[in-house]
């Protein structure tokens, strides 16, 4: 079986590790990193040009595509694919709309009664402005559209609020992602990652994770795309898991199979856990990167069959098992990131870390210049260990981490902190 990994991410590299695993799978990464290329090989090109992602498929006469990131969701590429008779993982652009429109999800949520923290819509700087200096309590400022993580202003003074509808739609930081803002009240829990799998009619819940969002130890510095996580989280418990099934998965993939929107794919919920109660913050139509790193190496066996049957709209009663007790992954960034930064670094001692028991060091930003591993990008590795427990996978990952150089590499050292005892 020939399968295309749409994406270039560690996300991806490892979607296509687990895939490669199973016994005549060839992985083609479009257009994939140094990881993707060691395991398979790499073709060049923008996945969100939807007739190039087609046109590869059917040149290559592959029997399956995986597209990993949001943005060629959101741009369609799995309906022209499926329009092609080329099954793919992932929603279509209608049910895509959960994470290309922050308003839609917003919206969405209302008529369904999931929780959510109360909103208001802008189309109108001023308005805005008006009702950020009258509310005069933390808020959330959010550019509508996809801003790529960096849309949200989360802030504890009216003049960052305004400061933030400013930048979005002034400025016009993010084009016309910031036509319309969402202003919403702020919670204070503790955040998580839910991923299901779903068919368009069933779901299959895979392992809750956590991840970092900031780019230095003790959660400080800008946000990033995720500097690291790991799976399970202790805050979800049992019961708290159960009520993140019953207020808030079923009710949202019921939702979008009711408005004619069902939902294919991996969905990937942020939520907030106050007080035990979860709330959302956001829904991903996908898998998180780094939470997948860690999901993909807890799970016992092939991950195939239920890629293919959320592909072809049947799940049956498949169930994940998973074999690891814990995973946690650590980010290794190049210095500077999420600002600007350098590339073309040589990596040294990747084979070393790899080589270590329990762990796998999964490319991002990374490329093959002759026979050297490169960086060329901001997030360059995600080193991964399994465990037991939460610390003996954190002791795992930083040992294999720590055999990993580039000059600038740049770390946190504190992922996990929650759940760890030492
Ligand atoms: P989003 O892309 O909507 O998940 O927002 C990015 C980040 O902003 C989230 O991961 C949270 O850390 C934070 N955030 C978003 N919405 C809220 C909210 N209503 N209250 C507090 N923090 C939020
Ligand atoms: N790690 C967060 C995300 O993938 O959006």
């Amino acid at each position: 079986m020939r399968i295309l990994i749409v994406g270039g991410g560690a996300r991806e590299h490892a979607l296509a590790w687990r895939l490669s695993h199973d016994p005549g799978v060839e992985v083609i990464g479009a257009p994939g990193n140094a990881g993707t290329a060691a395991i398979g090989r790499n073709v060049e090109l923008d996945p969100t040009d939807a007739n190039r992602v087609v046109a590869l498929a059917k040149q290559e006469s592959a029997d399956l595509a995986v597209v990993g990131p949001e943005a060629p969701l959101v741009a369609g590429v799995v309906d022209a694919l499926r329009a092609n008779g080329i099954d793919a993982f992932g929603p279509d652009r209608n049910a895509a709309q959960l994470e290309g429109s922050k308003i839609f999800s917003k919206e969405f949520m209302a008529r369904h009664d999931i929780p959510t923290a109360g909103f208001r819509v802008f189309d109108d700087p001023d308005a805005a402005t008006r009702y950020i200096e009258e509310a005069s309590r933390p808020l959330v400022v959010k550019a509508d559209g996809l801003a790529a993580g960096k849309g949200v202003i989360v802030a504890s003074t009216a003049a960052e609020a305004v400061a933030g509808v400013d930048r979005i739609m002034r400025e016009r930081a993010f084009g016309d992602a910031g036509d319309r803002v969402l202003i919403e009240e702020c919670l204070v829990g503790q955040e998580v990652s839910y991923h299901v799998v779903a068919d368009g009619k069933r779901f299959i819940p895979l392992a809750p994770a956590q991840d970092h969002k900031r780019a230095y130890d003790g959660d400080e510095g800008p946000n990033t795309g995720g500097m690291g996580a790991y799976s399970p989280p202790p805050v979800v418990t049992p019961e708290v898991e159960q009520k993140i099934l019953d207020r808030v998965i079923d009710p949202t993939l019921q939702g979008m199979a009711v408005e004619g929107r069902p939902f294919r794919g991996a969905l990937f919920v942020g939520l907030m856990i106050v007080e035990g109660e979860p709330w959302v913050l956001e829904y991903n139509v996908r898998f998180g990167d780094p939470e997948c790193q860690t999901l993909v190496t807890r799970w016992a066996g092939s991950i195939l069959p239920i890629v293919v049957g959320s592909a072809r709209g049947d799940l049956g009663d498949l169930r994940p098992r998973w074999e690891a007790p814990a995973s946690l992954c650590v980010v290794l960034a190049s210095g500077g990131y999420p600002g600007s930064y350098e590339k073309g670094k040589p990596i040294t001692g990747l084979e070393e870390a790899d080589a270590l028991s329990n762990v796998t060091v999964f490319h991002a930003g990374t490329r093959l210049e002759r026979d050297t591993v490169v960086t060329s990008g901001g997030r360059v590795l995600s080193v991964t260990a399994i465990g037991a427990d939460i610390d003996q996978a954190a002791a795992r990952a930083y040992e294999a981490a720590d055999m990993i150089d580039f000059e600038g590499k740049h770390l946190r050292r504190d992922i996990g902190w929650r759940a760890r005892t030492r």
